[in-house]
This record gives structure tokens, sequence and C-alpha cells, in this order.
């Protein structure tokens, strides 16, 4: 038997119509692949001009960084999908970017929370683009000393909410015919040991989000759709803030080596901004370590 024939053909990124799903159909003799190659009119500039893009957690911290580097990008709308009710740093966001971006109470734990979110945004904006799986947390602690709730939460939240948003957001766009974009926020822990505190799990979901994303771009190439990550280093946020404070901080950077700082959130946004745009409709599969090179690999 020959080899199956991939036939690329270009599809508009523009609203869904009736013709998407015989366009993502594939038979067994003639698989049909939904090409990302920008067509002639593209004009090649680095912009989430008229997308919508929903991003986890972004109440704060990491996630509230990456919104603000999108709507600095024009991105045309932006949803933060948090468990948790919207403080001051939101609503200044909010206040300079009116009716652009906007706080959806969810749960990424809860596969229902996820999927209504989702349906939501579409319900007001009318499609969504891009889908950051950022919320997360950490714990530090010897490994002998987690218990199984406790790493059924960081499993719940760092996998499977990951997961679950990755899911939700690929059947959507596969129903719209929207060639979209799935981030997930993994962390250089998922490479190796972070050096400053001990969290073998955490490092564990990190390791799985990223190699998650890698077999997600595997599968969903033929939709259309990217499934990359970025795996930043010490950022700025609530979850690091005693790091600084450490009295042998300045001893650890130099030991470190690398950019002897943590970085501000806004920092890793041009990564998200690449991933997330057109610009980057060959780039699926790959992790972007955004990490100054602090405790280099
Ligand atoms: N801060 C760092 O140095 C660092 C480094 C590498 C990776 N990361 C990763 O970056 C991501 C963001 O971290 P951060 O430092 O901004 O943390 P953060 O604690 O400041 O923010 C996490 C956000 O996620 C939200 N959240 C928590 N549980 C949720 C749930 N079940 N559903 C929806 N939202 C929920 C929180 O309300 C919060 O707004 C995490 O995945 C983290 O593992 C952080």
């Amino acid at each position: 038997m020959s080899p199956a024939v991939i036939e690329p053909q270009v599809v508009s990124n523009a609203a869904p119509d009736a013709s998407t799903s015989a366009q993502v159909q594939q038979t067994h003799e003639n698989p049909v692949y939904l090409t990302t190659e920008p067509d002639s009119s593209f004009d090649w500039k680095i912009t989430l001009k008229n997308k919508v893009v929903a991003i986890t957690g972004a109440n704060r911290g990491i996630g509230l960084g990456i919104a603000t580097v999108c709507l600095a990008n024009d991105a045309a709308e932006v949803y933060s999908l948090d468990l948790f009710e919207p403080g001051e740093d939101f609503q200044k966001l909010a206040t300079a970017n009116p009716k652009r971006f906007r706080y959806l109470h969810c749960d990424v734990t809860s596969e229902e929370s996820v999927t209504k979110a989702i349906d939501q945004i579409v319900a007001q904006s009318g499609r969504i683009d891009g889908m950051v799986a950022n919320a997360g947390m950490t714990k530090h602690q010897p490994a002998l000393n987690f218990d199984r709730p406790q790493l059924e939460q960081l499993f719940n939240l760092n996998v499977f909410g990951a997961y679950f948003c990755a899911n939700a957001a690929a059947k959507k766009f596969i129903e719209l015919g929207i060639k979209g974009s799935i981030v997930f926020t993994a962390s250089m822990t998922s490479y190796r040991p972070n050096r400053a505190a001990p969290s073998a799990p955490y490092g564990g979901t990190k390791g799985a989000v990223r190699n998650m994303a890698h077999t997600l771009a595997m599968e969903w190439a033929k939709h259309g759709i990217r499934v990359n990550s970025i795996s930043p280093g010490f950022v700025r946020t609530q979850m690091t803030y005693y790091v600084e404070k450490a009295p042998d901080w300045n001893l650890k950077m130099q030991y470190y080596g690398g950019m002897p700082r943590l970085a501000d959130p806004r920092e890793l946004g041009g990564a998200y901004v690449y991933l997330l745009s057109e610009g980057a409709s060959y780039t699926t599969g790959i992790d972007i370590p955004v990490a100054g090179i602090v405790g280099a690999w």
C-alpha cells in the first residue's frame, strides 16, 4: 500500500462556516491537513490584532504580565480565567484597557467549569484564538514529607487543569474552524531541580506539562492548532516573594550564574505573544525557556 498523501489546504483564519468540518475530515486514503501557512495578504507583523485570548490565572502574577503584553500588542480582548476575585493589579490593567481585559470565574481543575468559560467567551466575543494554560501552584518541602492530598492538589491544578484547558480550547477551535494557538506555562523545573527549594512533585507536574505540549502539537497539527510551552525561571510573583528575602540570596545568585535577579512577569510576555500570533505559524511542539540563564542547566 502506498504511503498516505498529505494535502495542505489553505483555509482563511476568519470566522467559521459550514464547510469547516469537511476541511478537517480525514480519510484513510487521503488525510487533509488544515494548514497554518499565511496567505498572500499576510503582512508578517508579529501582532495579536483581532485575536481573542484566554489566560488562566491572569488576575495576578505571570498571567497578569502575559495579559499586559498581549494587550500592548493589540489583542482585541483578553480574558482572565481565575478562581479568585480580581484585586487591585487586575483592576488597574482593566481600567487602562476598557472592554479589552475581562475576568471570568473559572476553576481549571473542573473540565465543566473550563468548558463553560470558553463557551461564555465565544458567546460574548464571537470567537477564541488563543488559550494560555498558566494557572499553577508549587509546594516546597522535602519529597519524603509529601502526603497524597498534597500531591493530588498539585497534580490536579498543574496537570489536570492544564489538560482540561488545552482540550476544551482545541474542541472549540475545531468546532469553529479556527487555527488556534495553545501555550502552556511550564517551568525550568521541568528540565532540572529547583536548587533554591525542594519541590520534586512540582517539577514532575511541569515535566508532564512540557511533554504534553509536544504530543498535543503532533495530534492537533492536522486541525491547524499549534501547541507550545514556555518555561520561566525565577519570576517575581506571590509564588516567589520569599526568594529575594533569603539571607543567602546574593551568594545563591553568584552560585547560579546568569542574570542575578528575578524577572518582572512582563518580561515573559513577548514569548507568549509570538507563540499566540500567526507569525509563529510554523512553530509548534517547542518549549521556550525564559530564565535569564539563572541556574543554568
Ligand atoms: N513565579 C515563578 O517564578 C514561576 C516560575 C516558573 C513557572 N511558574 C508557573 O507560572 C504560573 C503562574 O505562576 P505565578 O507565579 O504567577 O503564580 P501566582 O500564584 O501569582 O498566580 C497564580 C494564579 O492562578 C490562579 N489560580 C489558582 N488556582 C486556580 C484554579 N483552580 N483555577 C483558576 N485559576 C487558579 C490564582 O488565583 C492566581 O491568580 C504557574 O503555572 C507556575 O507554576 C512560575
